[in-house]
């Protein structure tokens, strides 16, 4: 496809964690935990993430690395023409998810400058606005824009110039940031009122529909599996890279994110007492209570400091996501139509900018939007499992033990990928598909 490579394997892993650690984290996890379930949903999410998704991470930087084609032509290379209708499959959902992830980080950014500015509400009442005045009309809309625009910037700078350098930074540097902020949430009166709610256990949960798909929609939207974006990057990896340690560390990051993340936003809204606020769980649950939590005089300039590093690394997070969700679409149609990086790029950010007004101008669109595209995200995760697990096997087995394991864990991972993943999937997608089908046709 193209020349371009990463500078070097700690690169890769670097830019990989960061589109796995995102607004997922952060936005998702303080939403879909906050709907319920405590412990079991945690558990549930842990036990996805490492037994469905990290298979399936492997399979599909295998197939980056392997085709060294983009993800619209990956499958198809792989494994015949027909198998092409996946290759569209990632590019629709991954357009669809940064259509709507650019708004996201649009209220992000306003929150950010708000922090900055002093201009947070203060009291509930304000508080209860908040979220509607920035997720509607042209607030909403020049945040979406400017994320989009930001985001074409560091992906047309190339992967080394741009994505590669980005992540090298921002990473490191939010994980710094996450840690400090844990340790402050740790000493606050009250924060295990926030852990208990967090890990509380009720067995009963595990079996509850919603939990169940709620830690579905998680694992797969935080980790980033099965749309595409890490087979676009593998694409860029040299042939000495030992894939499975790489997948492991990514998603051991992203999960480290996940969970110090929950550390942070849920004794927060303890201690400040705001769990009406936080009610049933919206998509403004972590744009409504932590800054108006933060906003509180009781806690002086700290709460300053915290409400300013925590939206600054919420968007250093959600950037280095961005990138990688534009880099199919882009690699795409230098792929395939021969184009250049930034013409490609142009062409890709006009389409997801338009594509995303709706939502930025109606929350509930985006909502909507959100839940089919989680869906179609599960959706293509079983069809790439099966078509590494099932259609391909000796490709894939022949790819990892070329360079990087032996072949007993290359079998176990087989394995598992078949008839751990495959069927888990399938069921997760059958309880997701059904959740959004009520939600969408019977609300
Ligand atoms: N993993 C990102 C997050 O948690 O915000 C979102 C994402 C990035 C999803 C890349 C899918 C993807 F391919």
């Amino acid at each position: 496809m193209t020349k371009e490579r990463w500078g070097s394997g700690l690169g890769f892993v670097l830019a990989a964690a960061g589109s796995a650690v995102g607004l997922g984290n952060l936005w998702g996890f303080a939403y879909r935990a906050s709907q319920g379930g405590g412990g079991a949903f945690v558990l549930l999410y842990l036990v996805i993430v490492f037994l469905v998704c990290l298979p399936l991470l492997v399979a599909e930087m295998a197939l980056g690395r392997s085709t060294r084609k983009s993800p619209l032509r990956a499958p198809a290379e792989i494994a015949g023409k027909s198998w092409g209708l996946l290759g569209w499959l990632f590019l629709v959902v991954s357009v669809g998810i940064l259509s709507y992830y650019v708004v996201l980080m649009g209220y992000t950014g306003t929150t950010l400058l708000n922090a900055l500015l002093g201009q947070l509400p203060v009291d509930k009442s304000a508080a209860t606005d908040y979220f509607p005045s920035i997720s509607t009309g042209s607030v909403s809309l020049i945040g979406q824009l400017l994320s989009i625009a930001l985001t074409g910037i560091v992906v047309a700078a190339g992967v080394r110039g741009g994505i590669e350098r980005l992540t090298r930074l921002g990473v490191p540097l939010l994980f710094f940031m996450l840690i400090c902020l844990a340790i402050w949430a740790v000493f606050q009166p009250n924060a295990h009122e926030g852990y208990a709610f967090l890990f509380g256990w009720d067995a009963k949960q595990l079996l509850d529909p919603s939990t169940i798909a709620n830690a579905f929609k998680q694992a797969f939207f935080s980790v980033g599996t099965g749309i595409g974006a890490i087979l676009a990057y593998s694409a860029y990896l040299s042939r000495k890279s030992s894939i499975p340690g790489e997948a492991l560390a990514v998603v051991t990051m992203d999960t480290a994110v996940g969970l110090l993340a929950g550390c942070v936003t849920f004794p927060l809204v303890a201690i400040l007492g705001l769990g009406d606020l936080v009610g049933a769980g919206t998509v403004g649950t972590l744009f409504s209570t932590l800054p108006h939590g933060l906003a509180l005089p009781s806690l002086g300039i700290a709460g300053k400091i915290v409400s300013v590093t925590f939206f600054s690394l919420v968007y250093i997070a959600a950037i280095t996501s961005s990138i990688s969700l534009l880099e199919v679409p882009v690699s795409s149609l230098i792929d395939n139509l021969g184009w250049n990086r930034n013409k490609a790029v142009l062409c890709s950010v006009a389409l997801v900018a338009l594509l995303g007004i709706p939502s930025a101008i109606n929350v509930n669109f985006l909502v909507k939007v959100d839940s089919v595209m989680n869906t179609l995200l599960i959706a293509s995760g079983l069809i790439l499992s099966v078509l590494m697990g099932w259609v391909v096997p000796k490709r894939l087995r022949a790819d990892l033990t070329e360079v990087s394991i032996g072949n007993s864990q290359v079998a176990g991972l087989l394995w598992t990928l078949r008839w751990i993943s495959v069927p888990t999937i399938s069921l997760g997608f059958c309880v997701v598909a059904e959740e959004t089908f009520r939600n969408i046709f019977m609300q």
